[in-house]
């Protein structure tokens, strides 16, 4: 496995591998969902790269850039073991010289949900995207469906600049009491830990109600924050009823429909989501659409 940081050694060492090339762009502290995507990504491609990029201009002032976590040996050790061929570690420098003035901004899938609540954080991911994209040149890249609307956004932004290549979108992996993986649930404490479950819960409830026939978009929304508001510690920023394609909120009755929310557990922040009567998504290259 090669370990390249520059643009020009990245260039030298991509043009060595085989095609078709995958690509997993991370900002590292790697799990078991990133390492989901990596697998994903070695059984359908000759060559695997991995980006591990802390990109600064997808946080906010408010936000964990500082305290994000790291951990690049034990990454590094982890994408070996998996079989990457190539990692990619860019310094921010490199990305951002100090004269750095061009944005990629994907327009109204970025206006609810996340972009609401966390402005500029789609323009940072879709310029370092399509940095990586352009750097790397891959064939197929991976995302999480944990991060639903970056899925979505990244989709249509890699269709409006023509990027030749194959968007892959791969089911969000749970811990066994079904809290989504994250590199921030280790900012959580044992009690917040524990709170953290409702998102789960909340969800599932939501879910198993829609397939018991329950339609109402309100209806659903209102289940799904009497679940959460039963957990003390958890302070919920947003509950969302959203059609999984434009991820705009729905009024009346869900036939497709994306369930979304952000919820603070003391400092930490953590979204999750489920789909409903959409097929699982990575089945296929047209249910991987959200
Ligand atoms: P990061 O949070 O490191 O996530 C990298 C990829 O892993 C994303 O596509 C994310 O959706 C996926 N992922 C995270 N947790 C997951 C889980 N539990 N199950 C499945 N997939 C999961 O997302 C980013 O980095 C950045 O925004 C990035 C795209 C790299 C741009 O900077």
């Amino acid at each position: 496995m090669k370990v390249v940081s520059t643009f020009e050694d990245l260039r030298h060492q991509r043009a060595e591998l085989p095609g078709p090339l995958g690509l997993v762009p991370t900002m590292g502290y790697l799990h078991a969902g990133h390492m989901s995507l990596v697998q994903a990504a070695c059984q359908a491609n000759a060559s695997v790269a991995v980006s591990i990029f802390v990109n600064p201009t997808q946080f906010g002032p408010q936000e964990d850039l500082g305290s994000y976590p790291r951990d690049l040996p034990r990454d590094l050790a982890l994408l070996e073991e998996a079989g990457v061929d190539l990692v990619w570690t860019p310094t921010p420098e490199s990305m951002y010289p100090a004269d750095y003035q061009t944005w990629v901004e994907v327009e109204y899938l970025t206006l609810p949900l996340e972009g609401a609540r966390r402005p500029g954080h789609f323009r940072g991911v879709a310029t370092v995207v399509a940095k990586l994209f352009n750097a790397v040149q891959p064939d197929r890249v991976y995302f999480g469906q944990k991060d639903a609307q970056q899925a979505a956004v990244i989709r249509r932004m890699a269709a409006d600049l023509n990027y030749p290549l194959e968007i892959v979108v791969c089911p969000i992996v749970r811990e066994p009491d079904g809290l989504a993986l994250s590199s921030r649930n280790s900012y959580l404490n044992l009690e917040e830990r524990q709170a953290a479950m409702v998102l789960y819960r909340a969800l599932g409830a939501a879910v198993e109600a829609y397939a018991r026939g329950v339609r109402g978009a309100s209806e659903l929304r209102s289940l799904m924050m009497s679940v959460l508001q039963q957990e003390p510690l958890a302070a919920v920023q947003y509950v969302s009823v959203a059609d999984p394609d434009s991820l705009v909120e729905i009024e009346g009755d869900v036939n497709r429909g994306l369930f979304s929310m952000a919820v603070y557990f003391g400092k930490t922040r953590l979204i999750d989501n489920m789909l409903v009567g959409v097929n699982p998504v990575g089945s296929s290259p047209q249910s991987g659409h959200i």
